[in-house]
Formats: C-alpha cells, sequence, structure tokens
C-alpha cells in the first residue's frame, strides 16, 4: 500500500512540476494517521503480498488540486484500474483518496492560514496595547532615551511576548482578562491620550501589592506634565530600581545596568478610589471588596484604568461618607500636603495658635486640602487665590483670604503681620514673599515648584542631581542668612497619613472639593480643564458610574 501511495505521490509530483505545486503540498502535509483511511482492494492486497510488479502509475488530468481537479484525479484513478495488472482503487477507496487529498489540502491551507493568523493577532495586541502610533509633538522635550514609534513598537513587541500568560494568569486568578485604559504610546499634547480597551488587568508584583477596581480617579497637574514627558528621565530610575524584589536578587541589580526600557504603552493617573480585587500575602488588614483610596508611585502604570496595582503603603480605608469621586479627589493632593507639613518641620506637633501660615494657591487641589487641614491643626491660615476661589476658600475655613487678582499680594501682606510658613502650591513664582517670613530661623518657605525633574530631563538623572542639589543649597542657605529656611517639598506616598485623613474627612473635618467631574469617556476634557487652570478644586474622572 505505501509503495502506492510513493508512487501516486511522484505521478502528482511530476504532474504538479508543469503546473502548480498544490499536490505536493498536499502530500507533504499527509501524516501516517491519514494513511490507514485507503482501503486497498483485494487486487492491493495482494499484489501486498508480492506477487505483481505494478508498473508504472498513469495519471491524466491530474492539474491543480481544486476540488474539480480532485474529482479528476479520483476519475484517471478509476481509469486506471481497467488495466488488471495496475493495482485497483474499488469506489470505496476512490471516495477515500478524494478525501485523502481533500484533507490534504485542507492542512495546507491551514498551515498557509496559520502565519497570517499569529501575525493578524501581533498586530492586534499592537494596536490594543499601545494604541495606534502617533505623530510626536514639536512641543515634545528632548530625552536621551528612545521614544516614539521606534520605541514604541519594541515595547509593544515585548509586551506580546508576555501578553498570552500574563492573560492567562489575570485570568485564572482574578477571572479578569482585559480592561480599557487611557494610554500614550508616545509623549506629545492631550491630544496623545488613546482609550485603549483591550490592556491587559494588571497582576500583583510583589506580595505587598493590592489589586483594586478603579472607581474614580482624578487628574492632577503632574499628569497633564507627565504627558509631555515631564520628569522621565528620574521616573525611569524609579521604574529600574522598583524591578529589585522585596528580597532583593542578582538578576534585579544586572538589570539597572542593562538597556533602558521605555515607559510606553503609559496609563496617567496618580491616584483613586476603588474596591479591592485580590491582596498580596503580605497585605494586613485589607482584603477582596473592601472600599480604599490611595495612590500609586509615578513609576508604575497609572489610575486612569478599570483596574490597577498598587503597594499596601500607598492606600488606606475609603472615607466611608462621601462618593468614590470625592475620595478619588484627596489622596494626591493629601500625599503632597503631608510631606510639607511632616517633613518640612513636624507643623502638627508645633504651637498652633501662634502659627501663621500663608497659603499661595489656596482654590487649588493643593490649596483647597491644606486649608482645611491646617484648620484641623488649629493655625492662623491666610490664604491667596483669585478672584473666583475666595468664597470656596472662606467656606473651608481660611481666616483671611488675599484676592491676587483684585490686589497686589505683596501690598496686601506689608499691612499683616509675618509668617511662619509660606506654602507655595500656586504654581506662580513667589520667592519674593520670603521677606514676609518671621525670619526666626523657624520659619519656612516651603515649595512645591522645584527644579529636579525639570532638570533632569535637561541634563539627565546625575546631572541633573547635581544640578538640583547646587540649586537648592544656593536658595538654603541664602535663605538661612535671613533666618528662614528655603525647602522642596514633594508628592509622598502615605497610607497612614491617608487613613488619618479618612477620619478627619468622616468627622466632617475635612471635606473633599471636587471641582468638575467627567465620565470615563471624557479624560482629554479633564486633562484640558487642568491645563487651564479653569476650575477651584479638583478634576476628578468617574471610571464606573455609581
Ligand atoms: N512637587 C510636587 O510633588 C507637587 C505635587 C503636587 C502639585 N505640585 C504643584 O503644585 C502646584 C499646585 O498644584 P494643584 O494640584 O493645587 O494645582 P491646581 O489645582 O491647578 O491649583 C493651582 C492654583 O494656583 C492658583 N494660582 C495660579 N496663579 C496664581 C497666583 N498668581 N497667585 C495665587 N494663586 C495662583 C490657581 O488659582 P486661580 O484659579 O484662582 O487662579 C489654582 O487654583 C502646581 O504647580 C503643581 O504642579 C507639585
Amino acid at each position: 500500500m505505501e509503495q502506492v501511495l510513493r508512487r501516486i505521490a511522484r505521478k502528482l509530483i511530476r504532474a504538479s512540476s508543469s503546473r502548480s505545486s498544490l499536490p505536493l503540498t498536499c502530500l507533504r502535509h499527509l501524516t501516517q494517521a491519514d494513511i490507514p483511511n485507503i482501503k486497498p482492494s483485494q487486487t492491493d492486497a495482494k499484489d501486498k503480498a508480492g506477487s505483481t510488479n505494478h508498473g508504472p502509475v498513469r495519471m491524466t488530468g491530474a492539474g491543480p488540486l481544486t476540488s474539480k481537479s480532485a474529482d479528476a484525479t479520483t476519475a484517471s484513478f478509476k481509469d486506471n484500474t481497467k488495466d488488471a495488472k495496475q493495482p485497483r482503487f474499488v469506489t470505496r477507496d476512490s471516495d477515500s483518496l478524494s478525501k485523502l487529498l481533500e484533507k490534504a489540502s485542507e492542512k495546507v491551507r491551514m498551515a498557509e492560514a496559520e502565519p497570517l493568523a499569529s501575525k493578524i493577532s501581533t498586530e492586534k495586541v499592537r494596536m490594543t496595547e499601545a494604541g495606534p502610533l502617533r505623530k510626536k509633538s514639536d512641543s515634545e522635550p528632548t530625552s536621551s532615551r528612545k521614544t516614539g514609534a521606534a520605541a514604541t513598537s519594541d515595547s509593544t513587541a515585548r509586551s506580546s511576548r508576555d501578553t498570552s500568560s500574563k492573560k492567562e494568569n489575570a485570568k485564572a486568578r482574578y477571572g479578569l482578562e482585559l480592561m480599557k485604559a487611557w494610554q500614550i504610546s508616545e509623549f506629545g499634547d492631550i491630544g496623545s491620550l488613546q482609550l485603549v480597551d483591550q490592556v491587559n488587568v494588571p497582576m500583583l508584583a510583589d506580595p505587598f501589592d493590592l489589586l483594586v477596581e478603579i472607581h474614580a480617579a482624578s487628574i492632577n497637574p503632574f499628569d497633564v506634565a507627565r504627558t509631555r514627558g515631564y520628569g522621565e528621565n528620574l521616573i525611569q530610575n524609579m521604574r529600574d530600581l522598583s524591578k529589585f524584589s522585596w528580597i532583593p536578587r542578582l538578576p534585579d541589580l544586572a538589570s539597572l545596568f542593562s538597556r533602558k526600557d521605555d515607559p510606553f504603552p503609559l496609563t496617567l493617573g496618580r491616584d483613586f478610589s476603588g474596591r479591592v480585587v485580590d491582596a498580596g500575602k503580605m497585605v494586613k488588614g485589607l482584603r477582596a471588596g473592601d472600599e480604599v483610596y490611595g495612590v500609586i508611585g509615578p513609576h508604575r502604570q497609572g489610575t486612569l484604568a478599570e483596574y490597577a496595582s498598587t503597594s499596601t503603603w500607598c492606600v488606606a480605608r475609603k472615607p466611608k461618607n462621601v462618593s468614590h469621586a470625592e475620595a478619588a479627589s484627596i489622596p494626591y493632593v493629601a500625599c503632597t500636603t503631608w510631606s510639607v507639613m511632616k517633613l518640612v518641620q513636624n507643623l502638627p506637633n508645633r504651637n498652633r495658635e501662634d502659627t501663621r501660615v500663608l497659603m499661595l494657591g489656596a482654590s487649588g487641589g493643593i490649596g483647597t486640602f491644606s486649608v482645611q487641614y491646617l484648620k484641623t491643626l488649629g493655625v492662623h491660615v491666610t490664604a491667596v487665590c483669585g478672584t473666583d476661589g475666595v468664597e470656596l476658600v472662606e467656606s473651608l475655613g481660611a481666616d483671611d483670604v488675599i484676592d491676587y487678582k483684585t490686589s497686589t499680594v505683596e501690598k496686601e501682606l506689608e499691612m499683616r503681620d509675618r509668617f511662619d510658613v509660606i506654602f507655595q502650591a500656586s504654581g506662580h513664582n513667589y520667592d519674593s514673599l520670603k521677606k514676609f517670613l518671621k525670619g526666626n530661623l523657624k520659619s519656612f518657605f516651603v515649595t512645591l515648584n522645584f527644579p529636579l525633574l525639570n532638570n533632569s530631563d535637561k541634563l539627565g538623572s546625575i546631572p541633573g542631581l547635581l544640578k538640583s542639589g547646587a540649586d537648592f543649597s544656593l536658595d538654603y542657605f541664602k535663605g538661612l542668612a535671613n533666618g528662614s529656611h528655603t525647602i522642596w517639598a514633594f508628592f509622598t506616598p502615605n497610607g497612614s497619613f491617608l487613613e488619618e485623613v479618612a477620619g478627619l474627612i468622616e468627622d466632617g473635618r475635612i471635606k473633599p472639593v471636587v471641582g468638575k467631574a467627567y465620565s470615563f469617556d471624557e479624560v482629554t476634557k479633564a486633562f484640558s480643564e487642568v491645563d487651564a487652570g479653569n476650575s477651584n478644586g479638583k478634576v476628578v474622572v468617574e471610571v464606573r458610574k455609581e
């Protein structure tokens, strides 16, 4: 039987060499398992016993194997059965051969379709994980590292390699596969933001992590700046360092010196309110189903997504008496305020009644939270804001409000007592106000406008750090000569402070101030709103409608 098949194959090959290689291809795709489908006739069985010399099999009309030509091939076999010396196939056998060839051609079709299918799926991953590639904006900050389409395709290629296993894991663990997220595939303007609907649900990176279903997130000026590439050099270093697991391993160390990963596709958003889906083994006191609010470090994927993972140190139980949208307006500004209040000089432990604070940018996200927090400490607050914010800031408890739009701040301050702390959260340059500090070596000018990230973007991480160190020292010693300290403060994740703040919110001593709320589809509008600086309080995005 095998010999017969070989001969048929030879014939097919010969016939096909002049017209098409399909029959050859068909036979190449036949497996041993397909062979028994052809049943030899009696004569064939005798031949197999070794008595007859078969001679060449003559075939007529063997052309390219369409279903029609397959029939023709079968027919020519039937013709050959007239010769008793030739191996004969009864009708059933002819049908079997026809089926065999059809099966083989089916396999060819599948084999040819396979690379196409995998090409399509790779392309799909590329589009869904990164979003369509966009043209780089002219205003994009320059970076020594790879950005743009090349970087995107590298990173998406890496992502696509990991995709299947990650999907399986996330599916196996949470029953979740893909989610929607607002991402950028390269740095650019707000228009670079894309709502991508097939992003992998993140897995817990270490035993201290939580996976959270995001219900609301807020937009901060940092998110807008980040879209344009702000801070990338330093954040890249954080990303590299974060590869150290909680038990440091050599491969992690090696990765510090290896080629840098690009951040794309990058999900933006730094704070959230939501519900715990999964908690790592080392997470204490929180479990699936708990409502939490918190922040995510800038080196990780952000919160403008249906799910995000963050560290247990960055979250606390959500205050019960407010909505997710309200709760989401708090964490980033609270953690930044914490760095000012506690890191700067342990303000809460000062003699509070005598302490006077000047709050610049009092109607903004940081300002509306800080004014209220300062009032819970019992200090005297003089707030500076624009006309639209005066009423709001007064309602938050400020003792004294200066409208910078209708008056000159310096002139106004000439008429007031000096301050222990000037908290600069306006984005405007108010360095000239340092002279209004008490100057008793216990007074502080604390600014959130520090040049570290800008310097690192322009000069690279190490030179940027060195320059910033030099700038800081200069500022600090100049201030000291006048009897005060100049300090830079920055966002510092702190779950225990968020716990404290949740208590203050539940007691009604701090109220979330949501200036504007947008739906998840309107993230670009929310970014534009923050960019324009039009609204008082916070701009939030409701990822899931309550
Ligand atoms: N270093 C860090 O880690 C860090 C963290 C968070 C924030 N920040 C920075 O801190 C600043 C405030 O953040 P945010 O989230 O509160 O921003 P925001 O919500 O946009 O608030 C900024 C506020 O500044 C006010 N403002 C603008 N020009 C002013 C002026 N000449 N005098 C007084 N107030 C003025 C605006 O008030 P009107 O609307 O009344 O003009 C606005 O309410 C931003 O520059 C942000 O980039 C830094």
